[in-house]
């Protein structure tokens, strides 16, 4: 581990409206080394990614690649400069081929220069079977899973010989198995001699893949080193400034009346005869596999897809969703575990974000009220923590892990009777998350019942009350939070039979 760094930032500071998202930061990569860098929502590491693949210009900094100064004034110089990178956000072409996305901006060329596309094809054909991607060169990108597309963002690293291959948060939307296989091909990468900077909020992960890390805290570099030289309680000291019990919060509550009763709920496809009961005050747990059916069992609850029989009763009173409009005027609302896509509006500020489903609350005679918008977006934001500058900011501007709060935040101020949170802290950090779990626990306490779908075994046995464990679509088994031992959720949720 004596090797150079090939790529070395120095001084990087970048500044938004209102914030100092980089300030003097330091960064080096080593080729055939993984660098983990970690920091909490809005330290600015997605900053820096851009900075790093000419989508963003910095204020101030110098970058040296190979020893050489080299500035990156667009993505392709950056391209050129053998710099890659799968983003937080995609920005991949949904509506082009995968060999088109693998080529986007260095394809083969004929003698003529027109685009060879018969190369073009032969030779993605070639890259992805030498990655063991069971992808068809030919598809279109939009028709692919999140993991295809990481898989297809590889390639095009593979195809440039980049030197440089950057991950924001690769693993946050991939099930195992897919980090498995995203995993194996990081080995790859690293064998080949490539420079790496892996992004993730998963310790686990980090301690697995990383040779070094760097640790950003409000957009300032704290701390580096070698991973054999450092361990989880240091690198979340650095993170937050303090230290943080892994401890839930989850208070304890007296349940109350039933308020939600589910019977013989089936699904054409997709579930099949799920039967249970929600109390005031309770958080119920819903832990499984990806792809148990968890999260299409929700949204038929919120009206967002139909089942084919069976009933929903809440306060008595039927309530089968006919739609998400009718969810959430029944009380009902879900959390998606994609939030990015299925949340928060682009373009308006973080305030409109939050109240927008709450708009009969904070209208006065049909009118908008706009010091009643604000008061209801400020104490939501507050109780989520949220990082921003201030809540007319538009949410695009804000970090990845800070948007999902928008959107958390924004149905609850709905005041719902039940509140479905699917995966409530995926891709938020470890500071933020003692503070989600907090509220959750206190809205329980105040009487709302929570639905916590979660792949997260921590986060399931902390925070509820009693856990429902899904395997292919049913029921597979059902605990009360003094009988929950990891292991057998586990062994239930796979189907492993005990001995
Ligand atoms: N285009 C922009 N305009 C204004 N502010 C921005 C913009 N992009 C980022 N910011 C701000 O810069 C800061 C750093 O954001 P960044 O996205 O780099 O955080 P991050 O470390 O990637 O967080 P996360 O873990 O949530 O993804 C945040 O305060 C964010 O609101
Ligand atoms: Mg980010």
């Amino acid at each position: 581990m004596t090797a150079e760094p090939i790529l070395r930032l120095e001084g990087i500071t970048k500044t938004f409206p209102g914030v100092k998202a980089l300030n003097d930061i330091a960064l080096e990569l080593y080729p055939g080394q993984v660098t983990a860098l970690v920091g909490e929502n809005g330290a600015g590491k997605s900053t820096l990614v851009k900075i790093m693949t000419g989508i963003y210009q910095p204020d101030a900094g110098e970058i040296t690649l190979d020893g050489e100064p080299v500035h990156f004034p667009s993505a392709h110089a950056a391209l050129e400069h053998g710099i890659t990178a799968i983003h937080q956000e995609t920005v991949l072409f949904d509506e082009l081929s995968v060999a088109e996305n693998i080529f986007l901006g260095h394809a083969p060329r004929t003698r003529v220069g027109f685009v060879d596309w018969k190369t073009l094809r032969a030779e993605a054909t070639d890259i992805l079977k030498s990655m063991g991607a069971p992808i068809d060169p030919g598809a279109r990108l939009k028709d692919l899973s999140i993991a295809n597309k990481h898989l297809v963002a590889v390639a095009r690293a593979l195809s440039i010989e980049a030197q440089i291959v950057i991950m924001d948060e690769p693993t946050a939307a991939l099930s195992h198995k897919e980090i498995e296989e995203l995993f194996v091909l990081v080995d790859l990468l690293r064998q080949d001699g490539k420079a790496i900077l892996f992004i993730s909020h998963k310790f686990d992960e980090i301690f697995r893949i990383a040779d070094r890390y760097t640790v950003f805290r409000d957009g300032e570099m704290v701390g580096s080193g070698l991973m054999a030289e450092t361990d989880q309680k240091k690198l979340v000291q650095m993170m937050v400034g303090r230290s943080v019990d892994q401890v839930f919060p989850k208070q304890d509550v007296a349940l109350g009346e039933t308020v939600l009763e589910v019977k013989g709920l089936s699904h054409p496809t997709e579930f099949d005869d799920i039967n249970f009961t929600l109390r005031r005050g309770e958080i119920l747990g819903f832990y499984g596999l990806v792809g148990a059916g968890r999260s299409e069992l929700m949204q038929a609850l919120f009206g967002a897809t139909r089942p084919s029989g069976g009933t929903v009763t809440l306060e008595g009173k039927p309530a089968l969703a006919k739609s998400e409009a009718d969810a959430i005027e029944k009380g009902i609302v879900y959390v998606p575990e994609e939030r990015g896509r299925q949340g928060a509006v682009i373009g308006l500020p973080i305030f409109q974000n939050i109240s927008l489903p709450s708009l009969k609350k904070t209208s006065r005679n049909g009118f908008l009220d706009l010091a009643r918008e604000f008061a209801l977006a400020r104490e939501y934001a507050g109780r989520l923590d949220l990082r921003a500058s201030s809540l007319s900011q538009d949410v695009g501007t804000l970090s990845g892990g800070n948007q999902q709060k928008v959107v958390i935040a924004k149905w609850l101020a709905t005041q719902p009777k039940v509140i479905i949170l699917d995966e409530p802290t995926k891709g938020i950090d470890i500071g933020s998350k003692a503070a989600v779990h907090a509220f959750m626990s206190a809205l329980a306490a105040e009487g709302l019942c929570v639905i916590m779908v979660s792949s997260e075994l921590p986060e399931i046995m902390g925070m509820s009350d009693r856990v429902i464990v899904m395997r292919e679509g049913r029921m597979a088994g059902e605990f009360t939070r003094d009988a929950l031992d990891a292991e057998t959720l586990v062994r239930t949720a796979a189907g492993i039979e005990d001995h």
